[in-house]
């Protein structure tokens, strides 16, 4: 697999991840089998980067990805790199809870999870938009790292002004950030600011929530557990992270015409991922899967050609025409 240079963690890393939340909970069930069949198919393909979380299933996600990891550990030329996320255990959410004690409370839990020492990388969890303006808060990270609890840390964010202000903090190994063909704003400024500053470019979210794989259409439904179906009016968190925050029927239609675009012998899914790791100044793409098949698909994006310029220019027009009016003036 293709590989991208972290350049403030020193480090190549595969350019298609694994995003781990489905193994935890929020997206119906997935069992324990499937969800280990579905990480270590995605490390036979040389998946490197699996991103999870504290709060996915409460831990279950990142007990799993340990798991695995001490599966494979063996084998030195198979690494594992693990980015995990804090701060959303925090009750009440709020920027007075991101001490260096808790800090230290939260990821100790998490290496007890993960069954790592020192973890490899972690992700502020959507904080609170002032916490990227606390300099006692990055003391606290540098802490961490200083501490040998963690390797690195970076942060996960809602909208690109709050990417700039975490580019802006030298500690910041990574930003995370939806982006996708619903949600292109990040290359305006974004991209180009990480790039500059050697920040890498972890894009969640890439299928839109599974929408851009052309999959779903207006009579399709979602268990109650789902949060397709609990947080589609950003009930339970920020509406942006189910369906990218595009209204459902408005999602369909427009994934439906980026489907037509499909290259023979593509997978929807897999224009949509390339599309995402075609844009300069990404570092890896972490696609959820809920089990292996999904997980291989999209894998292979990895290894695909280049989109012709016709084809991103048609997706551009297909967010003018549909999407822009619901995404760009809010995240
Ligand atoms: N705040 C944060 O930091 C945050 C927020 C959101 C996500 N994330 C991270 O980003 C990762 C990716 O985002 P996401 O999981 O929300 O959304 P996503 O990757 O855009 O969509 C995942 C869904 O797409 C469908 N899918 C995946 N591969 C497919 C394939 N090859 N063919 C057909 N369908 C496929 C599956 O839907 P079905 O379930 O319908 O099969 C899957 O559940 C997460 O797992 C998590 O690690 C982080």
């Amino acid at each position: 697999m293709e590989q991208r240079r972290w350049e403030r963690l020193g480090r190549d890393l595969g350019v298609v991840g694994l995003g781990c939340w489905q193994l935890g909970a929020g997206w119906g069930a997935v069992s324990e089998d499937d969800a280990m069949a579905t990480l270590h198919a995605a490390a036979d393909a040389g998946v490197t980067c699996f991103d999870t979380a504290d709060v996915y299933g409460d831990g279950r996600s990142e007990r799993l990805v340990g798991r695995m990891r001490a599966e494979r550990i063996a084998d030195e030329e198979e690494p594992v790199f693990v980015a995990t996320k804090m701060g959303r255990r925090a009750n009440p959410h709020v920027p007075e809870a991101f001490t260096l004690e808790a800090f230290r409370a939260w990821v100790d839990r998490s290496r007890a999870n993960l069954d790592m020492d020192t973890l490899d990388l972690v992700q502020l969890h959507c904080p609170p938009p002032s916490v990227l303006d606390s300099d006692q808060i990055f003391d606290a990270l540098d802490e961490l790292v200083q501490e040998g609890r963690i390797a690195a840390y970076g942060v996960s964010v809602e909208t690109c002004a709050e990417a700039l202000a975490a580019i802006s903090r030298p500690g910041v190994v990574s930003v995370q950030i939806i982006l996708n063909a619903f949600r292109p704003k990040p290359l305006e400024e974004v991209l180009p600011a990480a790039a500059a500053a050697g920040v890498a470019i972890i894009a969640r979210v890439p299928l839109a929530s599974g929408l851009l794989t052309g999959r779903y259409d207006e009579s399709t439904t979602f268990p109650a557990e789902d949060h397709r179906a609990f947080n589609r009016h950003g009930d339970a968190f920020d509406v942006g992270e189910t369906f990218s925050g595009v209204p459902y029927e408005v999602g369909v239609q427009a994934a439906r015409e980026i489907a037509a675009l499909t290259p023979p012998g593509w997978s929807t899914a897999q224009l949509a991922l390339r599309w995402v790791l075609d844009q300069p100044g990404v570092s890896v793409v972490i696609p959820g899967a809920r089990n292996p098949a999904q997980a291989l698909d999209n894998v292979v994006a990895a290894h695909l050609d280049p989109l012709p310029q016709a084809t991103l220019t048609a997706m551009a027009e297909i967010y003018d025409h549909h999407i822009r009016e619901h995404i760009h003036a809010r995240w």
